[in-house]
Order: C-alpha cells, then structure tokens, then sequence
C-alpha cells in the first residue's frame, strides 16, 4: 500500500516506518520537525536498505497538506503528528488544541477530499486518567486530566464522528500505554528536547552521564514498592502493531479502538534496577514528593488488541532496557550525536521521486 506517514520523523513513527518498509509498503514520511530531526531520514534509509521519501509539511497549513495530497492516492495515512507532553499542555493548552486538534481536522478535511477512507490514529492510555480498577479495558469511563490528554479524547470523537457520517471511512484508534526501548540497530531512538517527561529518557540520560541523579515522584504510592507501577512496551512491539492495524482495516473494512501494552505493571524502582543491570551503570536516584497528576498504576488489558488484530507484546522489560540503553550510549547526545552519521552520507529521496514510484 501507498502510506501517508505523518509525523513520521518522530520517535515512534520512525520506529513503525521500520516496521512498514519491511511489510513493503511504500511510505511517504511528512513531518515540520517541531519535535524531532531530518537526521532521522538518513539513520531510516540506513535501517530499511532504501530512501525515504520524505515531504516537509505542517498539518496546520492547508497548502502544505494540498501538496502532499496533490500525486497518486494515498491507501491509508498514519497519523503520529502532535505535540504530546503533559506538563507543557498544562502551561500552554491552546498551542496543543491548535496543533493537535486544528490539524487533524485539517488532515481529515484533505482525507476526504483526496477519498482516502483509513487512518491509523495515535492515541494515549492518558485518555483514562486515574482509573478505578487495573487492568484497563477499553470500556472503562474516559476522563483526562491535562489539555494534551483532552486534545486526544477529542481527536478520537472527531475521527468517530467522520466514521459515522461516512460509513467507508474507517479508522484504527491506537492507545498506547508507555513506549520505550529502540530499534535493535541503535539508530534511531526517543531523543527528547530539554528535560525528559519521561521516566526512561530521563534514567538513560542518567546512566549515560548527561543527568545527575534521577528523582523518582512519590515513594508512597498504594504499589508494590511505593512507586509509581505503569505499562512499559517496546517500541518495536508498538511499531508492529501499526501495521497490523493497517492489514485490519483493509481485511475487515471497519474500525477499531484498541488498547496497546503488555498487560503487565513495572515500578519505578524496577526499571531503574532493570536498566542498572542493562548497561551496568548506577543509576543514581532519590525519591521526592508526588507530582501533580500523577496516579498510583496504569495497565492495559491488551486482550481487545489480541483478538481483533492478532497482537500482542513479545519483547520484555529487559530488552527495553538493553535496546533503550543501545541507543543512548551510541548517540549520547541524541540525534545530535554526529558520530553515526558521518560513515554514511545518504540521500533523502524527494516528493518529486515519489511521485514518480507512485505513478509507476
Ligand atoms: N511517546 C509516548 O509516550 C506516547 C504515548 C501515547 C501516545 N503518544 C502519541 O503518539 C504520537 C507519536 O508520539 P512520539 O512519542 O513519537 O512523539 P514525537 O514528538 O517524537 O513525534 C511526533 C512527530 O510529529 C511531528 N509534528 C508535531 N506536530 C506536527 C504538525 N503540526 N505537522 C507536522 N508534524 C508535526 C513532530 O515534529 C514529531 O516528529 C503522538 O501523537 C503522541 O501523542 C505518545
């Protein structure tokens, strides 16, 4: 299939790109790198033996989603693109509601007009907020506590609604819980800007020296340790799943909402002591006071996703660590980190050449 990869240079599109080239499906990536880095393409063109057909666009600009829609029809579009940290949802909301809210509607509006009728949406596990019992099934009460998680919620009830006025357009609502870890290669990986959000980033920057000492939010949680208990799952686990949810709405012609994750709660403290023994660092850490927001432990009942796509999380906590932990010590500063480049000076083939593999 032709596929839309929007937001595709990010961490975990990059991750399903890997997983998609390799089902051999053809990709267009688009992304405006408010998050991430065209180092990205080159390290992809490594990964997958292939360029990587890449357009620069914005989904809040009408013309730039003109363009990208302006050759041969997409079969599907994958939609990773927004900005999705909760901290600075709170501090700036509007920005959130325009970037991830304004331009999905955007991405929608030139879905239909260009007829393309499946989306693979990128949702979140914050669209539960603290929920009253674990595991978390589908069904339970959606109630997000933060403008990120909010902007989620209702990108999903957009995209239901489209599928309800238009019974051919189907959709595939992705809720992934915690997606850590690396491609094997450590090529590409999470690099986020300024100071982690998240716990795993923040212990790798930690092992790897960029960071003094981690502090862990809350030692006296109702958990097996005290800490905080969430639902890690590899990002390559994750990847697969995006291209067995293209392969559904194709064979089935109908949508779905699945939640993503192993099923299986990890500590704090265990991922700390996890990644000490992955990369044979001290992880330096001290427990302060809970954050606002925060809740106790989140898991997934991934069985909906087992049963409706055929998937389910194979790589464990170990493997995250070691391939998270591959990752940060062969790219210390991220994608800033030249040193993997420089072997290899690549091509990033245009929209132009595209369009011609798409034509022919
Ligand atoms: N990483 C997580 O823990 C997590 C958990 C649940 C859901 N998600 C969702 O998964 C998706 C991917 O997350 P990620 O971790 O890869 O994030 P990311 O920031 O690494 O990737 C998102 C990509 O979208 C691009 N982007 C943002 N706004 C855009 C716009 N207006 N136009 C074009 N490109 C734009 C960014 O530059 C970036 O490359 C997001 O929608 C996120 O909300 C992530």
């Amino acid at each position: 299939m032709r596929i839309l990869v929007c937001g595709g240079a990010g961490y975990i599109g990059s991750h399903a790109c890997t997983v998609l080239a390799g089902r051999g499906h053809d990709l267009l990536v688009a992304d405006n790198f408010a998050n991430s880095s065209p180092r990205v393409l080159e390290r992809l063109r490594r990964i997958i033996g292939a360029p990587v057909f890449f357009q620069q666009a914005d989904l809040r600009v009408r013309a730039d989603l003109d363009a990208l829609f302006d050759g041969p029809r997409f079969d599907a579009v994958v939609h990773f693109a927004a900005l999705k940290a909760v901290g600075d949802s709170c501090r700036r909301p509007l920005d959130y509601f325009d970037n991830n809210i304004a331009g999905t509607i955007h991405l929608l509006q030139a879905m239909q007009a260009a007829g393309v009728k499946r989306l693979v949406f990128s949702s979140s596990a914050t669209v539960y907020g603290d929920p009253d019992s674990v595991p978390v099934r589908e069904d339970a009460a959606l109630r997000t506590t933060n403008p990120y998680g909010r902007t989620k919620l209702v990108m999903e009830q957009l995209i239901g609604d489209l599928c309800e006025s238009d019974p051919s357009f189907h959709a595939a609502n992705l809720r992934y819980f915690n997606p850590v870890g690396a491609h094997p290669s450590g090529l590409i990986g999470e690099d986020p800007g300024g100071v982690p959000d998240n716990l795993m980033p923040y212990v790798s920057q930690v092992a790897v020296g960029r960071r003094e000492r981690l502090q862990v939010f809350g030692g006296d949680w109702p958990t097996v340790d005290g800490t905080g208990v969430r639902d890690y799952l590899h990002v390559m686990d994750l990847a697969r799943a995006h291209a067995d949810a293209i392969d559904y709405l194709a064979r089935e012609d109908r949508s779905l909402t699945v939640n993503l994750g192993t099923g299986r709660g990890v500590s704090v403290l265990e991922l700390v002591r996890a990644f000490a023994k992955a990369s044979g660092r001290e992880i330096p850490y001290e427990i302060v006071g809970r954050r606002a927001g925060d809740v106790a432990q989140v898991y997934a009942d991934p069985s909906l996703a087992q049963r409706l796509l055929g998937w389910r999380a194979e790589l464990d906590v170990e493997a995250m660590c070691r391939d998270a932990w591959r990752w940060q010590s062969m790219n210390p500063d991220g994608y800033g980190s030249a040193a993997v480049d420089e072997a290899a000076a690549g091509e990033v083939a245009s929209q132009h050449e595209w369009d011609a593999l798409a034509a022919g």
